[in-house]
């Protein structure tokens, strides 16, 4: 693996050179177009054996194109889309699930570690069927998995959150932009992780764990996928040369690569949680669970990182005590383990040197 001191994002990557392989392969003849091909119709059975159960499965460029089109399926225009106060859907898609949904409201709520409970969720659907035709009525759920401080949901939390919802009538949403990540960590099979739970539809990711652009809207029960294919072509979101971005979900999850890539970069999340954490005036902000890592640290250790040339973002949305500042540090399928090593003697270099 080459060096790369870059821990900014796992989109910094290039691709994984399975999935380069798999591109260059599939750009041979013709295939027919707008999902027609071969290629599109193996992806889906590689799901359906990766779930296993029949699904649904929808592929689409961006994981914003995934979030926002699964819950305008999930949610009509006047409904609630109740999410992590700092969901991705909430803070980072430009309005996408706002404008997808034709006007639903997304309502976040407090949690820890990126993490809501099932009795919120309760308490917030009691609140709008109270106020009514006044309030926005309750849709759908959305959780993210692995979340956006890389922490992990137990089964049992999204069990639990899943039975609030159903029995409101109401269905649940996975952002899986990170979901391979999550999987390593709870160790256990994708159906167990996803439908056995209850979640109804996962917006599964790709581009963070070696693709170039691939994500897929998985429905775990077809029915609930009606029309959707309208609504993908009405977004700009059904390829014309589908067989590109199949090609590339095929080399992801035919085999094992995603897990392995995942697994590579949670490894160098730990590696770089545990040395970090040896260092005085160094403190972990959330659980090591996936593949980011949030960090309080000493603002001269941090400076000094920066002027050595270590990519990674400040993050200001912690709340930590001045003079110690917040970063983000995210690891990949391509992180290399000296570089790992590198940022963390650097650091401990910048506490005896701050
Ligand atoms: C939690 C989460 N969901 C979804 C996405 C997908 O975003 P994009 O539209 O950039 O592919 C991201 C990317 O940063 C993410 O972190």
């Amino acid at each position: 693996m080459e060096s790369r001191r870059n821990f900014t994002s796992d989109n910094v990557t290039a691709m994984a050179p399975e999935v380069l392989a798999a591109i260059m392969a599939a750009n041979t003849d013709v295939a027919a177009s707008y999902g027609s091909d071969t290629y599109t119709g193996r992806l889906q059975e590689i799901l359906f054996r990766v779930f296993e159960r029949e699904i649904a499965v929808f592929p689409v460029a961006t994981g914003t194109a995934a979030n926002a089109l699964a819950l305008s399926q999930l949610t009509p225009p006047f409904g609630a889309i109740y999410c992590y106060e700092a969901a991705h859907v909430m803070t980072d898609e430009c309005g996408a699930p706002e404008l997808y949904t034709g006007g639903a409201k997304l309502i976040g709520l407090p949690g820890v570690s990126g993490r809501i409970k099932a009795k919120q969720v309760a308490d917030a659907i009691a609140y709008a069927r109270e106020m009514g035709v006044h309030h926005v009525r309750p849709g759908c759920v959305s959780i993210t998995q692995a979340t956006e401080w890389g922490a992990i949901y137990r089964p049992s939390e999204i069990k639990a959150i899943a039975d609030v919802v159903h029995a409101n009538g109401m269905h649940l949403h996975m952002d899986g932009a990170r979901f391979a990540n999550a999987l390593v960590t709870l160790d256990c099979s994708p159906a167990e992780a996803t439908w056995k739970l209850g979640v109804d539809a996962l917006s599964l990711g790709a581009t963070k764990n070696g693709a170039m652009s691939a994500e897929a809207v998985v429905f775990f029960d077809p029915a609930l996928a009606r029309d959707f294919e309208y609504r993908r072509k009405r977004a700009g979101h059904l390829w014309s040369k589908l067989r590109f971005m199949s090609c590339q979900l095929i080399a992801c999850f035919e085999a094992d690569l995603w897990m392995r890539n995942a697994q590579h970069a949670n490894a160098m999340t730990l590696r770089l949680a545990e040395g970090l954490q040896q260092i005085e005036g160094v403190r972990l902000i959330h659980p090591a669970e996936a593949n980011e890592l949030f960090v309080q640290m000493p603002e001269s250790m941090v400076r000094d990182l920066e002027s050595a040339g270590f990519g990674f973002y400040r993050w200001a949305l912690c709340d930590v005590p001045a003079p110690s500042v917040a970063i983000r540090l995210v690891t990949a399928f391509d992180t290399n383990e000296a570089d790992v090593d590198a940022f963390v003697a650097h650091a401990a270099r910048g506490k005896v040197n701050g």
